[in-house]
């Protein structure tokens, strides 16, 4: 699992600098490109949790070691699926529309979703140094 788990420590790094790229973007009106961005990387996401994450916390639960339970692995999992189901709700609501006042009100949403999605990757790469470094 290492080398998968190593190429998802680099998807996770991709992550945070897109995650900051998509705020800058927001910042500066560009919100079509904010919202094609933030889609591509919820996909990202959710490919790295099915293909690694998933598999590895499976493992982890199965073999019910220290570390199936340390606080790291707790709370980078729940704020990782608090990150999914925020995304995808998100982007259930936008649907490709032109960025409109309902995008407008959840803004401040948005940027919990971002701090929480920042927290969550800095503690998966933790998680990361944990079990195989
Ligand atoms: C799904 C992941 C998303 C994340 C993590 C995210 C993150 C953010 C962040 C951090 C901000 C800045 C908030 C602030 O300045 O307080 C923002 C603003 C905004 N985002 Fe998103 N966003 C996402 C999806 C979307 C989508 C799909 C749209 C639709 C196009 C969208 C439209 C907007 C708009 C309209 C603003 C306000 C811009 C302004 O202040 O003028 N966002 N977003």
């Amino acid at each position: 699992m290492a080398s998968t788990s190593q190429l998802n420590l680099y998807i996770q790094l991709i992550l945070i600098v897109g995650l900051t790229v998509g705020l800058l973007l927001s910042k500066r009106k560009k919100l079509v490109q904010h919202g094609w961005l933030m889609l591509i990387l919820t996909l990202l996401n959710l490919a790295s949790i099915i293909v690694v994450m998933a598999p590895v916390a499976y493992q982890l639960l199965t073999r019910l070691t220290l570390s199936s339970f340390s606080l790291i692995t707790i709370l980078h999992a729940s704020l990782g699926l608090i990150v999914l189901y925020l995304s995808i709700r998100l982007l259930t609501i936008w649907r490709f529309q032109k960025p409109g006042s309902t995008c407008y009100r959840m803004k401040d949403q948005m940027l919990k979703l971002y701090l929480f999605w920042v927290a969550e990757v800095i503690l998966g790469i933790a998680l990361y140094y944990q079990l195989y470094i």
